[in-house]
């Protein structure tokens, strides 16, 4: 077998190789997805929430705006994507004559569930003249009824390319349309009341719980979280200094985490963002606010699963032509605003 050993350099944007391979993977099993990828010309993309195995295998890793950009550009006409439904569907939407696999269909996402495109026509007749920014974590449908889609990296760039005065319906996530109103000091945006379930579950009482038990700590909070308003409060209040609170996306994580000089981080995100993490910087300790912050639907996307989807050519994702075509367009704006984040390989 040829596989070498993970240096710290190589660990960057290049040529794909299996160079990264660091979990206790099977690398007689990441050879073999390696090689049927080359022979079915797919390329297979990983969200950071997805189990250490995937995420090694993969050919780029990253947050869900990084994953849109590649999923733009990657030549290969085949795209294995390795995280939930709704990132697929955007690869689709962006690619739409290549082949977008998802080794499991039902890989889904409860946030995405708390809008449908009904829903939101309603609102918006509620509402003439405002911008329905939406974010990435919805069903194509939903997108296709969206002026402007975001990811947590640019949610708050996207809100303010909206000029002051225009009302904004920002859906369907209330934690971060809490968090960019708060950036924005907006007071004319409308926030749906969605949450993810594994995000509401890390909460302010923890949060504190954990701050007081580690006063050095640095904290990385995703703002999808329950406590991200709390968060805030505890910066503000000055029981957490602002300068070690950091409200990041997952793309944003890793970048803090290449340059953060603490000792340790508490970590508040699915627990797969600590593989990354602890890759990128194995000087700094990284921990979990909630070890109980696991999203079933990314962890449906198994090793196994991988290599069937690239035996048999299984799941399709498909979104109707028309649909597409009307997502397209938030999706692109979306996808121009904000500074790139960066993506393993
Ligand atoms: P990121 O956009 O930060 O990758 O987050 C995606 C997601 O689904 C968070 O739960
Ligand atoms: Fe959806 Fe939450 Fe899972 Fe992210 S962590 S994919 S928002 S259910």
């Amino acid at each position: 077998m040829n596989v070498r050993l993970f240096t710290k350099a190589q660990f960057r944007i290049g040529t794909p190789s299996l160079a990264d391979v660091t979990s206790p993977v099977d690398k007689e099993w990441a050879n073999r997805i390696r090689a049927l990828a080359a022979e079915k010309d797919a390329v297979i993309l990983a969200h950071n929430y997805q189990v250490p195995e995937i995420q090694d295998v993969a050919h780029h890793v990253g947050d869900s705006l990084a994953l849109s950009r590649i999923a733009a550009t990657v030549p290969e006409s085949t795209i294995i994507f390795c995280g939930v439904h709704f990132m697929a569907e955007t690869a689709k939407i962006l690619s739409y004559d290549k082949t977008i696999i998802i080794p499991d269909e039902r890989a889904g996402c409860s946030l995405a569930d708390t809008i449908t495109a009904d829903q939101l026509r309603e609102w918006k007749a509620q509402h003439p003249g405002a911008v329905v920014v939406s974010y990435v974590n919805t069903t194509a449908a939903v997108k296709a009824e969206t002026d402007i889609c975001c990811t947590s990296s640019n949610a708050v760039e996207v809100v303010q390319s909206i000029p002051a005065d225009v009302p904004v319906l920002f859906c369907p996530d209330q934690f971060l349309g809490a968090h960019v109103q708060r950036m924005t000091k907006r007071d004319n945006m409308h926030i749906w009341m969605g949450e993810c379930h594994v995000h509401a579950g890390i909460n302010g009482s923890e949060l504190k719980a954990m701050v007081a038990a580690e006063p050095d700590a640095e904290l990385f909070v995703h703002p999808e979280c329950g406590c991200a308003t709390s968060a805030m409060y505890l910066a503000s209040e000055g029981v957490v200094p602002a300068e070690r609170t950091h409200i990041l996306s997952t793309g944003g994580m890793l970048d803090a985490a290449r340059t953060t000089k603490a000792k340790k981080v508490l970590v508040a995100t699915e627990t797969g963002m600590l593989h990354q993490l602890r890759k990128v910087n194995v000087t700094t300790v990284f921990e979990p606010v909630n070890r109980a912050a696991v999203c079933k639907y990314m962890k449906m996307i198994t090793p196994e699963k991988l290599e069937h989807a690239l035996v048999h050519g299984t799941d399709v994702v498909d979104v109707p032509r028309d649909i597409a075509d009307r997502a397209r367009l938030s999706v692109e704006r979306m996808i121009a605003i904000g500074t790139p984040s960066r993506v393993g390989e």
